[in-house]
């Protein structure tokens, strides 16, 4: 397999030079997009849409029509695994994801399964597929899935939640049912990313939107812990080329040191921490992806250039590896569409105006 022509993701994870600092937006396929809401309309729902790998793949090209990306993100959920599980998920308008069985029975817990990715994700598989093929290898493709802790979240509270009170209730008075669930989940999600790998993923990311929720403590031993089984058990090469891993815990900044020791290739960092610090305490181990604040979004393009520059100056000027440009969280439904636009070509001017200082 050859990498893709735009290959400056791909470098910058593996931390090689690039001429440029390569940016993708976290959930850049999405509702600020009028194109999306058409797909997603004809569709049906966005369950729909997620299981339907020909929608999947025109939503997963429609920010790449748009804008000048680095990479595109396999168009999913990470809740296909507790789907896939038997849990039933379904969304509802303005109230997000719930399942009708939520996990909190014991004997549910001790018969919960890994489900086989082949089998009963395989859509994922044949989604991811097809993207490959529609992207010609002009840039390389994400693939993706969630922390079994941020997983766990949702299927034993049943939705989301604002005070986490029956996984944090389980977590102190039966930590060996968490335990059980996030074993089997961590499995799951093990098998499922290294299915995308061979399906044709390029690099794949972990989702940990919930970890920094917990204590210093419970974080390690409930979802770091987990993680580290997860990175270390996924192909790393895949047709002679490497495939990296990012992991990206929300809230995580406290803990990123502990995170770059776990074997990933790069870190995700949320807008709450400057990112130069982040690169001054993980120093070489690792490659950094992040970290505008996605509310700078609702400014005008100006604010939002004069952001993306400050991000990138403060990684570090002359620095020509190891930054994947990024938002802190996912792109919010309200963006105007052409902020977008000036964010991505700001990161791709300045970057490049850096480099040529520094030389
Ligand atoms: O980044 C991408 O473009 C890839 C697609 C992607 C989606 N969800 C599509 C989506 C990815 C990587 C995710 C991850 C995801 N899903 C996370 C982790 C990242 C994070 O945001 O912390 C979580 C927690 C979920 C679970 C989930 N899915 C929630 C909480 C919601 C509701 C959010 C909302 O704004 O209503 C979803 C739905 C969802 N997933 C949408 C999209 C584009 C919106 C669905 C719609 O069209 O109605």
């Amino acid at each position: 397999m050859t990498r893709p022509s735009n290959d400056s993701f791909l470098r910058a994870l593996l931390k090689e030079p690039t001429a440029y600092t390569p940016v993708w937006l976290m959930r850049q396929a999405g509702r600020y997009l009028p194109e999306y809401c058409e797909t997603r309309k004809r569709a049906g729902s966005f369950l729909q849409l997620c299981k339907n790998p020909a929608l999947a793949c025109e939503v997963t090209l429609q920010p790449l029509a748009r804008y000048d990306l680095d990479a595109a993100i396999l168009f999913s959920d990470i809740l296909t695994i507790p789907d896939a599980m038997g849990l039933g998920l379904y969304f509802t308008d303005g109230e997000g994801p719930r399942f009708e069985r939520p996990l909190r029975e014991e004997w549910a817990i001790r018969d919960l399964t890994a489900p086989d990715p082949w089998d009963h994700l395989r859509y994922v598989m044949d989604a991811v597929a097809e993207i490959r093929r529609a992207l010609h290898n002009s840039v390389p493709l994400i693939g993706f899935a969630g922390s079994p802790y941020t997983l766990a979240c949702y299927m034993v509270e049943g939705a989301s939640s604002s005070d986490y009170r029956c996984i944090k209730g389980m977590l102190y008075e039966r930590p060996d049912l968490l335990h059980r669930i996030l074993s089997v989940t961590a499995d799951a999600v093990t098998a499922y990313l290294n299915a995308q790998i061979e399906s044709g993923a390029q690099a794949v990311m972990i989702f940990d939107s919930w970890g920094g929720s917990l204590s210093a403590a419970a974080y390690e031993e409930f979802s770091l812990q987990y993680m580290q089984r997860i990175v270390g058990n996924l192909l790393r090469e895949r047709g002679g080329e490497r495939v990296p891993s990012i992991v990206f815990t929300k809230g995580g900044g406290l803990w990123l040191e502990a995170i770059a020791d776990i074997g990933c290739d790069a870190v995700g960092l949320d807008w709450t921490i400057d990112i130069g610090e982040a690169r001054r305490r993980v120093g070489d181990r690792v490659a950094l992806q992040g970290n505008i604040d996605p509310a700078v979004l609702f400014a005008s393009p100006e604010k939002v250039a004069a952001e993306a520059r400050r991000v990138l100056e403060s990684y570090g000027a002359g620095q020509n590896t190891g930054h994947v440009f990024n938002l802190g969280h996912g792109i919010s439904q309200f963006t105007p569409p052409e902020n977008v636009t000036a964010l991505v070509e700001e990161v791709h001017a300045h970057s490049v105006l850096l480099r040529t200082r520094s030389e």
